[in-house]
């Protein structure tokens, strides 16, 4: 809450959470509380909705009955008359995405919501999607250690149908940083290290060499920044942030302490000041770097479009 509290302070506007962040939908209480501190109008609220947690992971069920329970619940606990982008969580091979997004669309005519979202949706989806309704943004995994959407036609499906992507993943769980270069036995985040493939104790040793590499640069051009603002910088530098004219991609950063806030921050105001060299030197050492791993186990990724 206190970290909430900062970002807005700072100026953040966009908060994101889902219907299924937390036991009993702990995430959207914690944004109503937040509503309540710091008012309605100073946020861009954006929900995801339509997964489930069960005993053998997420479900995703995304037809018009369920896009009409989650908004109902999720104005009722935020206590809100609209929100501002309404997020089916997953594309499922269940529901067209052309049902989801019509559904979708009678709540923006009936102002419950203002925008429409897509998270993990394939190229095709997003195309079928935007011939329905506009849709404002995508929530994909996008940055130094995952850069499929630029291959596999989804970043283009974005940039022809104007949707701004909203990359997550970004700091890959807090691998990119300080933390990241401890062993793997003490890297703090044991969730982590057990769920996602990437951390898994040999892709982990593999993929530290990239730290190692990002550590040097900023060490070699003596820069006042951190591995993880130096990944957000690239971020926003990559998504058009820098010269304002084409801005596709945001980074959508998950953190819990001021401190990682104050960091991100820096991480803005850095982005303008890289040198055109810099930008260079540091997109050729990652594209240099094999990542080993894949972002998510395989059962996960079987939800995922690509
Ligand atoms: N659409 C989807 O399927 C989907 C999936 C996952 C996430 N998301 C969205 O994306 C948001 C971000 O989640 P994420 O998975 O991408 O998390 P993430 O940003 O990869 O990782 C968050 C972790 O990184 C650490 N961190 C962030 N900035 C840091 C910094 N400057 N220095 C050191 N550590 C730093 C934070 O540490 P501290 O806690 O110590 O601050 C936090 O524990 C979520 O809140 C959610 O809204 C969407």
């Amino acid at each position: 809450m206190a970290t909430i509290l900062a970002a807005v302070e700072r100026g953040v506007r966009l908060l994101d959470s889902a219907t299924y962040y937390g036991h009993d939908h702990h995430g959207l209480k914690l944004l109503a509380k937040v509503i309540k501190r710091v008012g309605r109008e100073k946020l861009v609220l954006s929900v995801k909705f339509g997964g489930t947690i069960t005993g053998k992971g997420m479900e995703h069920h995304v037809g018009r009955k369920d896009v009409r329970r989650e908004i109902e619940t999720t104005l009722a606990v935020l206590g809100v008359e609209y929100v501002d982008i309404f997020v089916p969580a997953r594309v499922t091979p269940e529901t067209p995405i052309e049902e989801t997004v019509d559904e979708l669309k009678a709540l923006v005519q009936e102002g419950k919501i203002r925008a429409i979202g897509l998270s993990e949706a394939s190229a095709a989806s997003i195309v079928r999607a935007s011939a329905v309704h506009p849709i404002a943004c995508l929530q994909t995994e996008f940055g130094p250690m995952e850069t499929s959407i630029e291959q596999n036609g989804i970043l283009e499906a974005c940039r022809k149908n104007n949707v701004l992507v909203l990359a997550y993943g970004v700091v890959q769980h807090g691998f990119l940083s300080h933390k990241g270069l401890s062993p793997w036995d003490e890297f703090r985040d044991a969730a982590s290290r057990a769920f996602y493939p990437r951390f898994h104790k040999e892709n982990y040793e593999h993929n530290q060499g990239l730290l190692k590499q990002l550590q040097r640069f900023i060490e070699q051009r003596q820069l006042d920044i951190s591995i993880s603002a130096l990944a957000v910088a690239w971020v926003m530098r990559r998504g058009g942030y820098a010269t304002e004219t084409d801005p596709r991609i945001m980074p959508l950063l998950g953190m819990r302490t001021t401190r990682s806030l104050e960091d991100n921050i820096k991480a803005a105001n850095f982005v303008s000041l890289m040198s055109q060299l810099d930008a260079d030197a540091l997109e050729q050492t990652l594209r240099a770097f094999e990542i080993r791993g894949q972002r998510y186990p395989p059962h996960v990724m079987r939800g995922v479009e690509q």
